[in-house]
Protein backbone atom coordinates (compact mmCIF):
# COMPACT_ATOMS: atom_id res chain seq x y z
CA UNK A 1 0.00 0.00 0.00
CA UNK A 2 1.25 3.39 -1.00
CA UNK A 3 2.08 6.12 1.57
CA UNK A 4 -1.63 8.23 0.11
CA UNK A 5 -3.70 4.86 0.34
CA UNK A 6 -2.24 4.92 4.13
CA UNK A 7 -2.63 8.27 4.92
CA UNK A 8 -6.72 8.17 3.25
CA UNK A 9 -7.21 5.32 5.90
CA UNK A 10 -6.13 7.27 8.59
CA UNK A 11 -8.08 10.15 7.19
CA UNK A 12 -11.04 9.07 5.50
CA UNK A 13 -12.64 12.28 5.32
CA UNK A 14 -10.14 13.51 3.29
CA UNK A 15 -11.60 11.78 0.38
CA UNK A 16 -14.64 13.87 0.48
CA UNK A 17 -12.85 16.48 -1.41
CA UNK A 18 -11.72 14.38 -3.83
CA UNK A 19 -13.53 17.19 -6.51
CA UNK A 20 -10.73 19.44 -5.21
CA UNK A 21 -7.74 17.33 -6.15
CA UNK A 22 -9.54 16.40 -9.17
CA UNK A 23 -9.76 19.90 -10.49
CA UNK A 24 -6.10 20.94 -9.42
CA UNK A 25 -4.45 17.94 -11.51
CA UNK A 26 -6.88 19.49 -14.09
CA UNK A 27 -6.64 22.71 -14.02
CA UNK A 28 -3.68 23.89 -11.56
CA UNK A 29 -0.99 21.02 -12.19
CA UNK A 30 1.53 23.96 -12.43
CA UNK A 31 1.04 24.28 -8.77
CA UNK A 32 2.32 20.62 -8.09
CA UNK A 33 4.83 21.12 -10.18
CA UNK A 34 6.86 24.56 -9.13
CA UNK A 35 5.88 23.25 -5.69
CA UNK A 36 3.69 25.67 -4.50
CA UNK A 37 1.19 26.11 -1.75
CA UNK A 38 -1.46 28.98 -2.36
CA UNK A 39 -3.48 30.15 -0.17
CA UNK A 40 -5.79 32.83 -1.22
CA UNK A 41 -8.67 34.51 1.31
CA UNK A 42 -9.53 37.75 -0.24
CA UNK A 43 -10.51 36.61 -3.89
CA UNK A 44 -6.85 37.17 -5.56
CA UNK A 45 -7.78 33.33 -7.42
CA UNK A 46 -5.14 32.16 -9.83
CA UNK A 47 -6.33 31.37 -13.31
CA UNK A 48 -6.96 27.97 -14.75
CA UNK A 49 -5.14 26.22 -17.54
CA UNK A 50 -8.43 25.90 -18.80
CA UNK A 51 -8.89 29.78 -18.58
CA UNK A 52 -5.89 29.94 -20.76
CA UNK A 53 -6.77 27.72 -23.35
CA UNK A 54 -10.10 29.02 -23.85
CA UNK A 55 -9.16 32.35 -23.70
CA UNK A 56 -6.06 31.76 -26.18
CA UNK A 57 -8.64 30.03 -28.45
CA UNK A 58 -11.03 32.87 -28.68
CA UNK A 59 -8.36 35.20 -30.03
CA UNK A 60 -6.96 32.61 -31.92
CA UNK A 61 -10.50 32.53 -33.79
CA UNK A 62 -11.99 35.92 -34.07
CA UNK A 63 -10.96 39.41 -35.21
CA UNK A 64 -11.69 41.94 -32.14
CA UNK A 65 -11.33 45.73 -32.97
CA UNK A 66 -11.34 48.64 -30.58
CA UNK A 67 -14.93 48.20 -28.97
CA UNK A 68 -15.39 51.41 -29.09
CA UNK A 69 -16.12 51.94 -32.90
CA UNK A 70 -18.69 50.17 -35.39
CA UNK A 71 -16.93 48.17 -37.84
CA UNK A 72 -17.50 44.69 -37.40
CA UNK A 73 -14.67 43.25 -35.47
CA UNK A 74 -14.98 46.10 -33.04
CA UNK A 75 -18.46 45.34 -32.66
CA UNK A 76 -17.42 41.71 -31.77
CA UNK A 77 -15.55 43.50 -29.41
CA UNK A 78 -18.37 45.52 -27.83
CA UNK A 79 -20.72 42.16 -27.53
CA UNK A 80 -18.17 40.44 -25.51
CA UNK A 81 -17.49 43.37 -23.27
CA UNK A 82 -21.32 43.56 -22.62
CA UNK A 83 -21.61 40.35 -22.19
CA UNK A 84 -19.05 40.25 -19.45
CA UNK A 85 -20.57 43.27 -17.78
CA UNK A 86 -23.80 41.44 -17.77
CA UNK A 87 -22.17 38.15 -16.23
CA UNK A 88 -21.12 40.37 -13.73
CA UNK A 89 -24.56 42.11 -12.79
CA UNK A 90 -26.17 38.40 -12.59
CA UNK A 91 -23.39 37.44 -10.37
CA UNK A 92 -24.06 40.03 -8.17
CA UNK A 93 -27.87 39.63 -8.41
CA UNK A 94 -28.20 43.57 -9.58
CA UNK A 95 -30.50 44.93 -11.63
CA UNK A 96 -29.12 46.35 -15.06
CA UNK A 97 -32.04 49.19 -14.75
CA UNK A 98 -30.38 50.05 -11.36
CA UNK A 99 -26.86 49.10 -11.37
CA UNK A 100 -24.09 49.45 -14.09
CA UNK A 101 -20.32 47.19 -14.39
CA UNK A 102 -17.56 49.58 -15.13
CA UNK A 103 -14.73 47.95 -15.77
CA UNK A 104 -11.33 49.87 -14.18
CA UNK A 105 -7.38 49.05 -14.56
CA UNK A 106 -7.80 47.68 -10.41
CA UNK A 107 -9.37 48.24 -7.14
CA UNK A 108 -7.62 51.32 -6.17
CA UNK A 109 -9.03 52.77 -9.86
CA UNK A 110 -12.35 51.90 -8.89
CA UNK A 111 -12.23 53.14 -5.32
CA UNK A 112 -10.65 56.56 -6.79
CA UNK A 113 -13.51 56.76 -9.17
CA UNK A 114 -15.73 56.40 -6.01
CA UNK A 115 -14.29 59.08 -4.17
CA UNK A 116 -13.92 61.41 -6.78
CA UNK A 117 -17.56 61.37 -7.55
CA UNK A 118 -19.78 60.92 -4.57
CA UNK A 119 -22.06 63.66 -3.58
CA UNK A 120 -20.75 64.08 -0.22
CA UNK A 121 -21.53 67.29 0.37
CA UNK A 122 -21.54 67.74 4.16
CA UNK A 123 -22.52 64.28 4.66
CA UNK A 124 -20.23 61.51 6.69
CA UNK A 125 -17.47 59.36 5.85
CA UNK A 126 -17.19 55.90 7.93
CA UNK A 127 -15.10 53.13 7.68
CA UNK A 128 -13.21 50.70 9.77
CA UNK A 129 -9.61 51.33 11.05
CA UNK A 130 -8.11 48.27 8.90
CA UNK A 131 -8.96 49.18 5.61
CA UNK A 132 -6.62 49.06 2.32
CA UNK A 133 -4.61 52.91 1.88
CA UNK A 134 -7.06 53.21 -1.71
CA UNK A 135 -10.23 53.45 1.27
CA UNK A 136 -8.39 55.47 3.35
CA UNK A 137 -7.49 57.64 0.48
CA UNK A 138 -11.28 58.68 -0.21
CA UNK A 139 -11.15 60.61 3.47
CA UNK A 140 -9.15 63.06 1.20
CA UNK A 141 -11.85 63.54 -1.16
CA UNK A 142 -14.72 63.69 1.80
CA UNK A 143 -12.47 65.87 3.58
CA UNK A 144 -12.33 68.31 0.41
CA UNK A 145 -16.31 68.55 -0.03
CA UNK A 146 -17.05 69.14 4.23
CA UNK A 147 -17.91 66.19 4.45
CA UNK A 148 -16.80 64.41 8.51
CA UNK A 149 -14.64 61.27 8.62
CA UNK A 150 -15.24 58.47 11.22
CA UNK A 151 -12.87 55.61 11.43
CA UNK A 152 -14.45 52.88 13.84
CA UNK A 153 -11.29 51.01 15.59
CA UNK A 154 -10.02 47.47 15.34
CA UNK A 155 -8.12 47.04 18.40
CA UNK A 156 -4.84 44.47 17.38
CA UNK A 157 -5.99 42.01 20.09
CA UNK A 158 -8.75 40.03 18.42
CA UNK A 159 -8.93 42.15 14.78
CA UNK A 160 -12.72 42.67 15.91
CA UNK A 161 -15.07 45.08 15.36
CA UNK A 162 -17.39 46.11 18.54
CA UNK A 163 -21.34 45.25 17.03
CA UNK A 164 -22.39 48.11 19.20
CA UNK A 165 -19.46 50.69 17.76
CA UNK A 166 -20.84 50.06 14.17
CA UNK A 167 -24.92 50.79 15.48
CA UNK A 168 -23.95 53.86 17.03
CA UNK A 169 -22.07 54.82 13.98
CA UNK A 170 -24.74 53.91 11.41
CA UNK A 171 -27.44 55.31 13.66
CA UNK A 172 -25.52 58.54 13.33
CA UNK A 173 -25.97 58.08 9.50
CA UNK A 174 -28.02 60.69 7.08
CA UNK A 175 -27.96 61.52 3.23
CA UNK A 176 -24.38 61.52 1.31
CA UNK A 177 -22.76 59.22 4.07
CA UNK A 178 -20.39 56.48 2.50
CA UNK A 179 -19.68 53.60 4.16
CA UNK A 180 -16.70 51.23 3.50
CA UNK A 181 -15.29 48.25 5.04
CA UNK A 182 -12.86 45.55 4.82
CA UNK A 183 -14.49 43.56 7.49
CA UNK A 184 -16.43 41.14 5.58
CA UNK A 185 -13.41 40.92 3.14
CA UNK A 186 -11.00 39.39 5.85
CA UNK A 187 -13.46 38.85 9.07
CA UNK A 188 -16.26 36.84 6.71
CA UNK A 189 -19.08 38.03 9.51
CA UNK A 190 -22.30 38.19 8.30
CA UNK A 191 -23.14 41.98 8.79
CA UNK A 192 -24.91 43.39 5.82
CA UNK A 193 -24.26 47.41 6.28
CA UNK A 194 -25.72 47.80 3.56
CA UNK A 195 -29.18 46.80 4.58
CA UNK A 196 -28.47 48.05 7.75
CA UNK A 197 -27.64 51.84 6.14
C1 LIG B 1 -9.64 47.61 -1.22
C2 LIG B 1 -8.41 47.30 -2.03
N1 LIG B 1 -7.77 48.31 -2.67
C3 LIG B 1 -6.66 48.07 -3.40
C4 LIG B 1 -6.13 46.80 -3.49
C5 LIG B 1 -4.88 46.66 -4.29
O1 LIG B 1 -5.18 46.09 -5.48
P1 LIG B 1 -5.13 46.89 -6.87
O2 LIG B 1 -3.75 46.72 -7.41
O3 LIG B 1 -6.16 46.16 -7.70
O4 LIG B 1 -5.50 48.32 -6.67
C6 LIG B 1 -6.76 45.73 -2.86
C7 LIG B 1 -6.20 44.38 -2.92
O5 LIG B 1 -6.48 43.51 -2.15
C8 LIG B 1 -7.93 45.99 -2.12
O6 LIG B 1 -8.59 45.00 -1.50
Amino acid sequence: MDAFQTFLEQYPAYADTASIDALRTKDYARLDRGRHVYLDYTGGGIYADSQIQQHHQLLHDHVFGNPHSSNPTSLAATQLVESARSSILDFFNADPAEYLAIFTANASAALKLVGESYPFSNGRYLLTFDNHNSVNCIREFAHSRGAQVTYIPVPLTNMGVAADKIEFALSCLAPHNLVTSRWQQFHHQPINWSETC
